[in-house]
């Protein structure tokens, strides 16, 4: 079958098929949830509602290719309050549907079929199928695990090659918790343009703040990708964001023409997001205690375990810890699943040396406390 995908292989996994029969048996714990709709982390509903009820009065539609200049302006008042803080004008801002449509539009602008982009591996898996879409290759760089996951510079040198368009960055990075904190030499070696994925960046955990990775490398032109799907806990309401500093300036009015091919970004909610900043706080502070609580929970009770080797994370809301004496990561996780707890095996993060497991902190916290303490039992 022509086009993008058809050697894809559609069949479900092992464990989604195991998880399947689970649920139709009566269900499990969940420690892998990322949203935070299914987790009781509901965006305060009456602000919603107030917000969105003068949009319906005074609504025109008037398309801006950079996206709405109120909402791109209070982008710029959030990346101002950020410590360090980074300074942007609303022409830095591009507002899309998602960061995932941003991370799209990116590698239009930035690469041909055929050319490359380094990706962390470990990995968030949906770039595999942005990079797809594009023809794109992804030459992995290594995170380093004794050294808390930092990017390996030798290998992020030894990954470019003349087709190499960019460097992709997490950080907080999904899901080992890295958080870039200092500039990075090789980095500024290559020279590339950097992608930085920073939608966790409220949760700082091990780390007091998230420094934007624009402050960092203001001699490289970055692209800062966000949005409200973890900042605001609105995945539904599709809202992300492209910051450019002032050396990715000179990519802005082709990136406004590749914008303005969508249009994606919605204008209701581009309308909702000064509110979301103004008065949006209160809970996202209770959402990161949550995640703060759990975390601070499971590594209490992990920290002795004689299997597991967990690491208190930099920031976002996931543990990777290591399991020891285990040769099969899925057999693992079937184990885990046949014991009423679902983990996601190392394996669905790339290739990594060693056995894993990722966990979420973003799960409500009773169904997290009793399924750390079941998976601490059957890994026992
Ligand atoms: C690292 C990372 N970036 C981006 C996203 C998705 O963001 P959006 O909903 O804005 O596409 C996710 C979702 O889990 C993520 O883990």
């Amino acid at each position: 079958m022509p086009g993008v995908f058809d050697a894809l292989d559609l069949t479900a996994n092992a464990l989604e098929v195991a998880r399947q029969a689970c649920l139709a048996a009566g269900g499990y714990l969940d420690l892998t949830s990322s949203n935070p709709t299914a987790q009781g982390l509901l965006f305060p509903p009456a602000l919603l509602r107030e917000a969105t009820e003068a949009f319906w009065t005074t609504r025109r539609y008037t398309p801006d290719p950079r996206g709405n200049p109120t909402a791109r302006a209070a982008v710029v008042t959030y990346y101002a309050a950020r410590t360090p803080p980074l300074a942007l004008v609303p022409d830095d801002l591009f507002l899309t549907a998602s960061t995932s449509e941003a991370y799209a539009l990116l590698f239009a602008l930035l690469a041909d079929p055929g050319d490359n982009l380094l990706a962390p591996n470990v990995t968030y898996p949906l770039f595999e199928y942005l990079a797809a879409l594009r023809e794109l290759e992804l030459r992995p760089y290594r995170l380093d695990e004794a050294q808390g996951w930092q990017m390996d510079e030798a290998s992020l040198l030894a990954a470019a090659d003349e087709r190499t368009r960019g460097v992709l960055i997490v950080s907080p990075h999904n899901p080992t918790g890295m958080v870039v904190q200092r500039p990075n030499a090789a980095l500024t070696q290559l020279g590339l343009p950097v992608l930085c994925d920073e939608v966790f960046a409220p949760f700082a955990y091990g780390v007091p703040t998230v420094p934007p990775l624009a402050t960092l490398h203001p001699e490289l032109p970055v692209f800062t990708l966000n949005g409200i799907s973890k900042l605001f806990a609105l995945p539904d309401l599709k809202l992300g964001w492209i910051a450019l500093n002032a050396a990715a300036r000179v990519y802005g009015p082709r990136l406004e023409i590749l914008n303005d091919t969508f249009l994606g970004a919605n204008s209701l909610t581009q309308h909702l997001l000064p509110t979301l900043f103004t008065h949006g706080q209160a809970f996202v502070a209770a959402m990161v205690a949550r995640v703060r609580a759990n975390l601070d929970l499971a590594l209490a009770q992990l920290a002795d375990h004689p299997r597991l080797v967990v690491r208190p994370p930099d920031g976002g809301y996931y543990l990777f810890p290591a399991v020891r004496a285990c040769a099969d990561e899925e057999h693992l996780a079937l184990a885990l699943l046949k014991g009423g707890v679902l983990a996601h095996p190392g394996y669905f993060y790339g290739e990594v040396p060693g056995a894993h497991l990722m966990l979420s902190a973003l799960t409500a916290p009773s169904p997290f406390a009793e399924g750390i303490a079941r998976l601490a039992t059957i890994l026992a």
